[in-house]
């Protein structure tokens, strides 16, 4: 589904698909929708500290990279990323069946 809320470089936008939150970023005009809940403790990592394409979690720190939801560092930690398709000027997050996508 295409969303109407379209952050520009730089910015981010929070989102709400069925029972799910998501955040999705523009970093440098290439797009990345993560779970909007930190896999450590389920903070919002909406509102966490960006640097480059690496999001700190507000809560104990944590740092996860955008392109593949990994702890940076580890692989222990994880969350759920999906693919962003522009389509024109519409943004589309390709959602799975609850499943991560890479
Ligand atoms: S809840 Fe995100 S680092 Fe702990």
């Amino acid at each position: 589904m295409p969303f109407e809320i379209i952050p520009n470089s730089g910015e981010r936008a929070f989102l709400k698909v069925g029972d799910k939150t998501l955040a999705l970023f523009n970093v440098a005009t290439q797009f990345y929708a993560i779970d909007d809940s930190c896999p450590h403790q389920g903070a919002s990592l909406f509102s966490g500290r960006l640097e480059g394409r690496v999001i700190q979690c507000c809560a104990h720190g944590l740092r996860f990279d955008l392109t593949n939801g990994c702890l940076v560092n580890s692989s222990q930690l994880r969350v759920a990323t999906y693919p962003v398709e522009m389509v024109e000027d519409k943004v589309f997050i390709v959602m799975g069946c609850g499943e991560n996508h890479e």
